[in-house]
């Protein structure tokens, strides 16, 4: 590595156009897929590097940051930063910035697929289809719910959450949605969405219980036993916002009792392990954390992210900087 150029770690390959605008600014170096997603790696190779373009599977936590002597900047490859020590970073004086608005409508597109995958079972007769098992149209196979006149809670009313809702609000459902406040009253009326300060009384409404919102010490297991319990028997959940928001054992196991009618997850509680009782209930439609996954997003964020290390190494102000995160 020449000395008279930043060192950059790219912890898994990314868009070649990231990369490739990355080089003109500093010696680059992609990690292998997975490499990067244990701790003692990132501790290992962190003193050698400037700034770190880090995925949402690397904990980046006070140790790591600790061991990057020479670290400037954190940008994480993805809008949720939940893997990151925003607090110890600041305390380090290293930048942390995230990739938002990029992702949003991407998100907002697989929100509404997941939920119809979900509700109209496309897994389950796909596989049906696959194993032979198609001898002709059935009248009584594969039923599933109606998304007209439906309701659907979003948990979490920010950007996502408002894409999800604008789809959805196209498919005929009604909005309802818990938030830490209520959002401008002219989006609530663009969106025709209700809103309910009290969790609980929303959960007890919804027909779809969509999570939008960001894992946080107050979100964390949000959804547990209770507030399952709290959901219609005819209710589905929606997750692609963080797997730690669910107790994946509680809902496991309302699966697999029908206190609810089905869920469609996109995240985990400890990705890549997915809970055996949710790999077993056969009204789980389960992916691979993929909401953000088009090639257009993935390079935008990959571009939004560059960005602001180049910002940061280049000794830019940090309101040029839109997306630096900071805790407050
Ligand atoms: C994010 O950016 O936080 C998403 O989880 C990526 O899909």
């Amino acid at each position: 590595m020449s000395d008279s150029k930043h060192n950059i770690l790219v912890t898994e390959p990314i868009p070649e156009e990231v990369l490739s605008y990355l080089k003109g600014f500093g010696n680059v170096t992609v990690g292998e897929a997975g490499e990067y997603q244990h701790v003692d790696q990132l501790i290992a190779d962190i003193p050698k590097f400037d700034a770190l373009l880090c995925m949402l599977s690397n904990p980046v936590n006070e140790q790591v940051l600790k061991a990057g002597s020479k670290l400037k900047v954190v940008a994480n490859f993805a809008v949720g930063y939940n893997n990151i020590d925003v607090e110890a970073a600041q305390k380090l004086s290293i930048k942390v910035a995230n990739t938002p608005d990029v992702l949003t409508e991407a998100c907002g597109d697989f929100a509404m697929g997941l939920l119809l995958a979900t509700t109209r079972h496309f897994y389950a007769a796909e596989k049906y289809l696959r194993d032979g098992k198609f001898n002709g149209w059935e009248p009584m196979g594969f039923l599933g719910p109606e998304l007209r006149g439906r309701t659907l809670g979003i948990v979490g009313m920010g950007r996502i959450g408002q894409a999800f809702a604008r789809r959805a609000k196209a498919f005929g459902m009604e909005i309802i949605y818990h938030n830490r406040s209520s959002i401008e009253p002219e989006l609530e009326k663009e969106l025709e969405a209700s809103y309910f300060d009290d969790l609980e009384a929303m959960v007890q409404k919804a027909d779809v219980l969509s999570l939008n919102c960001p894992l946080t010490p107050q979100t964390h297991h949000l959804v547990d036993e209770r507030l399952l319990n709290l959901m219609p028997k005819h209710a589905v959940l929606i997750n692609i916002s963080r797997g730690p928001v669910v107790d994946e054992a509680a809902l496991a196991k309302a699966l697999h009792n029908r206190t609810i009618y089905a869920a469609g997850l996109d995240v985990f509680e400890e990705e890549p392990k997915v809970h055996p009782e949710l790999l077993s209930a056969p009204n789980c439609t389960m992916l691979p954390h993929i909401a953000s996954a088009t090639f257009e997003t993935r390079e935008a964020i990959g571009m939004l992210a560059a960005k602001a290390i180049v910002q940061v190494l280049q000794g830019e102000s940090e309101q040029n900087i839109p997306n630096l995160v900071s805790v407050s």
